[in-house]
């Protein structure tokens, strides 16, 4: 009888730590696990390079300088033409009329977060698909939070590479990861700049709903695990020359270049040509350059556009001198080559959305109240062992509707109280 007990319970153990161990054959850990072990991250002299004249939290930011050979992919830029052969002003945000820029970001809420490398990166990507799919829709952002989330895991301390998440990093790093792992949009996990979880496949995808059976759970999350993943077929360092960076920039799209900033340009950058020079060595801020152009008065500039929400600068966006590596925003400029192979096979049919995740087409005996079925099969699966009474069913339908009734009486008072306060507001004017 005794032994019975500790056979069933050691089968037990064993099955549980199948089901953990299976959790983490998840297909983009098991990625991140092998760039883990591979190391080939590559910076020969991987230093982080700390920010010169700390004063401010903004300053925490680091970049890690690229090694004078950077182990970078797989491919060169296209090659430079001249700059004469290219027009006098050339920007993404309108391209004989069409926008190519998929909205801005605030890589700083909602708590301060020195993920620039991720922003500024992952816009130029981000922005490239959308020129690759020649504006086809939806836009889409690549979840900046499932690579927070993994790169730290993946390039993190442990590893002896730099990245620490939310102090700094670089585009190497960011697009080495696309390229290997890949990443979802934004709608697979969003931003809360902070890494959140340990690199497991909810990390990288997730969703979650209020679920009445088998079980009532209000709030009850489970990993997706099969979404439309965005990869990098090729990624590179573009030369430090103007021409070879305007060519790449005209011919594919935004380019994503380290920058050294200081306090005067973070704070104090309202509009125009930045051309206050500072004498830092290093750069310590990731941008997009989605284009160039030049004054009235001759001025060559770079159109930039930077992650601290478009209340900053010029809509989120500054100018910069153009041609003189002006606060080195020439010499750390990074090309992507964009492979959305999984969102055309989506929408060819091959595999169809689900609230569990992208399937297999269903066969087409198979009608949607079984494919129904067969997803709250799945999920009872899933919800097993966080069991609550099935009658909480119930008294959760009752709370949701007293709360929703709370909740429409205190606005309906609020709606009224300003109206009259509007009202008393009108006698008095
Ligand atoms: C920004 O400009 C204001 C107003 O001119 C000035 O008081 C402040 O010192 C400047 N800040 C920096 C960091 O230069």
């Amino acid at each position: 009888m005794l032994t019975a007990v500790v056979v069933t319970a050691v089968v037990g153990v064993l099955v549980v730590v199948g089901v953990c161990a299976d959790e983490h054959q998840q297909e983009g850990w098991r990625d991140v696990e092998v760039l883990r072990r591979g190391r080939d991250w590559g910076t020969p002299d991987g230093a982080l390079v700390s920010r010169e004249g700390l004063l401010l939290e903004d300053r925490q930011t680091r970049v890690r300088k690229h090694a004078s050979a950077p182990a970078y992919a797989n491919a060169k830029p296209v090659p430079a033409k001249s700059i004469d052969s290219m027009p006098e002003a050339f920007d993404w945000s309108n391209v004989r009329g069409q926008n190519f820029l998929v909205p801005n970001w605030n890589q700083h809420i909602e708590r301060y977060c020195g993920a620039c490398y991720i922003h500024g990166s992952l816009s130029a990507a981000q922005d490239r698909i959308k020129i690759a799919k020649k504006g086809l829709g939806p836009d889409i952002m690549l979840s900046r939070q499932a690579l927070l989330n993994c790169i730290s895991d993946a390039v993190g301390k442990n590893a002896g590479g730099g990245s620490e998440g939310c102090n700094g990093g670089t585009s190497q790093e960011v697009y080495d990861f696309m390229h290997k792992v890949g990443l979802p949009d934004e709608t697979c996990n969003h931003w809360v700049a902070k890494a959140t979880k340990k690199c497991d496949a909810e990390a990288m995808c997730m969703n979650c709903m209020a679920y009445a059976e088998p079980v009532m759970e209000n709030n009850k999350c489970w990993p997706v695990k099969k979404y439309v993943k965005y990869f990098l077929r090729e990624y590179g360092l573009i030369p430090q020359d103007e021409a070879a960076i305007m060519t790449e920039i005209f011919e594919r799209g935004p380019v994503a270049c380290s920058l050294a900033t200081d306090d005067v340009f973070d704070y104090n950058y309202t509009g125009g040509v930045w051309t206050r020079k500072n004498n830092m060595k290093n750069s310590n801020h990731v941008v997009e350059v989605t284009g160039w152009g030049k004054t009235k008065e001759g001025v060559k500039f770079w159109q930039a556009r930077n992650s601290w929400g478009s209340y900053w600068g010029d809509n989120g966006f500054f100018k910069i001198l153009r041609g003189e590596n002006h606060m080195l925003i020439e010499e750390d400029c990074w090309f992507t080559v964009p492979d959305w192979k999984e969102e055309q096979s989506l929408r060819e049919g091959q595999v169809v959305g689900g609230m569990f995740g992208l399937r297999e087409k269903p066969r087409a005996s198979e009608n949607d109240d079984l494919n129904f079925q067969l997803e709250l099969e799945q999920m009872a699966e899933s919800a097993a062992g966080h069991g609550t009474s099935a009658s909480m069913l119930h008294w959760g339908s009752l709370v949701v509707t007293m709360l929703t009734g709370l909740v429409i009486g205190a606005a309906a008072t609020a709606f009224s109280m300003r109206r009259s306060a509007r009202a008393n507001y009108n006698v008095i004017s």
